[in-house]
């Protein structure tokens, strides 16, 4: 079987190769260099001419998938893998979606969702990585090959019981599957307009949407998909409380991005654009009892405002605890917001961690550690977690380490296109 080093199973190339691995029908195992014991027996055993993408210890790959895919395919032939891509069956698999009453035809080596979601079908999903969970779906008949996805997206035990990620899963052949997620708000799409802008960071644009009167009800948590200028659509997450007249979103420019740097420099209030939603499982569960931990990462204050502004607004009692992290000090955001929340709401606690400045006003350190540090006993806890890929997987480490279980976690990674 073939054997596939790396450094990052979340690097776009990686998951480009296993793609169309598993569209080839090539059965491999996967080794993660990061472990430093995997590491140790592969330098043992190859030395140190270990790249990101390294095929039977012998191939080197690193960079673009696409630059490297003919080299790829004629070692692949040579080494009695696969045909060359040239010859290779093309296959179209079937995935009939019940709940959704249609049957669609997929690219070859496409993911389900991907596939459902380019048919515009509505598909829970949030971070189409294999880390969050939200796309979990039900197996009714057929085969799928899965890609590399978190322990905590899907369970060993999960897995067994038939259930699969769509986001992750390779049809080799029909499949039947029925999405787990049931989504509490219809889905709709509506033009809006830009009732305001303004800067909360150097980098992080509050903007607030008119909804003109139109109906658009979401959970505390969720996110809408935004599309403006012929640009990609892309996903942001509600920052205010639900039935509100108005929409706010907290943008942080991307460099080189192209919506959110189209947003910080050109969008202007009266503009109008498209908001389709709401999306995502990553919501607040009004009817737990235990203690809250809601966790940030930059512009992942916005859901983690929501949830916690909604939380105290419908009297919950229980002990609230927010970590908001950040690079440096002006990277903090709605710190009065939250000292007047807290003022108000005993229950609450707010707690901004600085990563990459020494401060005498703030907590310093990466925002995981803090966590770690405060608490360990986390059983009957509740987590949500917003931001970006690495900082929500450490933050899931930790809490996992600390008791924390899967059912009660709730994460919404802030994955880029290139990042999925
Ligand atoms: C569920 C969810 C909720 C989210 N909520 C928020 C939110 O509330 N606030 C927020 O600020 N963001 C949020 N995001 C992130 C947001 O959806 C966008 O991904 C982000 O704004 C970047 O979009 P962009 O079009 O500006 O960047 P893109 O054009 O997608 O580019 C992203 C990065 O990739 C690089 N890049 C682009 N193409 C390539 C390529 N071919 N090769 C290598 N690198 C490339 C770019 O240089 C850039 O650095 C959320 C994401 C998800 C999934
Ligand atoms: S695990 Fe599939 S969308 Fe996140």
């Amino acid at each position: 079987m073939l054997t596939i080093y790396t450094f990052s199973s979340e690097c776009p190339d990686f998951r480009a190769l296993t793609q169309w691995l598993a569209w080839q029908g090539v059965a491999y195992n996967e080794h993660d260099l990061s472990d430093p014991m995997v590491m140790k027996q592969v330098q043992a055993q190859y030395g140190d001419q270990i790249a990101p993408i390294t095929v039977n210890g012998e191939w080197f790959t690193s960079g673009p998938f696409e630059g490297q895919k003919p080299d790829i395919e004629v070692r692949l032939g040579q080494v009695g893998c696969s045909e060359p891509i040239a010859s290779a069956p093309m296959q179209s698999p079937l995935v009939h979606l019940p709940q959704a009453g249609q049957i669609i035809e997929l690219e070859p080596g496409q993911t389900i969702l991907a596939g459902a979601l380019a048919k515009g079908v509505p598909f829970p999903h949030c971070c189409r990585s294999g880390q969050c969970g939200q796309c979990k779906s039900r197996l009714i008949e057929g085969k799928v090959l899965l890609l590399d996805h978190t322990e905590f997206a899907l369970s060993r035990e999960e897995k067994a019981d038939g259930q699969i990620l769509a986001c992750c899963a390779v049809p080799q052949g029909p499949v039947s599957v029925e999405w787990l997620d049931k989504p509490d708000h219809p889905n709709r799409k509506l033009q809006c307009r830009v009732s305001a802008i303004e800067a909360l960071t150097h980098d992080i644009v509050r903007i607030r949407l008119d909804l003109g009167g139109q109906p658009f009800s979401f959970s505390a948590g969720q996110h809408a998909r935004i599309s403006l200028g012929g640009l990609p659509a892309r996903d942001y997450s509600m920052a205010n409380c639900p039935d509100q007249n108005e929409l706010e979103f907290h943008i942080r420019h991307v460099p080189d991005g192209k919506t959110s740097s189209f947003i910080h420099s050109k969008l202007n209030p009266d503009d109008s654009l498209t908001l389709e939603g709401p999306f995502g499982t990553s919501h607040l569960r009004q009817d737990h009892s235990g203690p809250i931990l809601a966790v940030a990462g930059g512009s992942g204050l916005a859901p983690i405002h929501s949830i916690v502004s909604t939380a105290l607004e419908l009297g919950m009692e229980q002990p609230i605890h927010v970590y908001f992290g950040a690079r440096a000090e002006r990277d903090l955001y709605m710190l009065d917001r939250f000292q007047l929340l807290t003022d108000r709401h005993p229950n609450l606690r707010f707690m901004p961690v600085l990563s990459e400045q020494p401060s005498e006003h703030f907590r310093t350190g990466i925002v995981s550690a803090a966590i770690a540090e405060d608490l360990d006993r986390l059983q009957d806890w509740k987590a949500y977690v917003s931001g970006p890929p690495p900082m929500v997987k450490a933050t899931m480490l930790v809490l996992a380490a600390a008791g924390l279980e899967s059912r009660n976690l709730h994460a919404d990674v802030f994955s880029t296109p290139v990042e999925r």
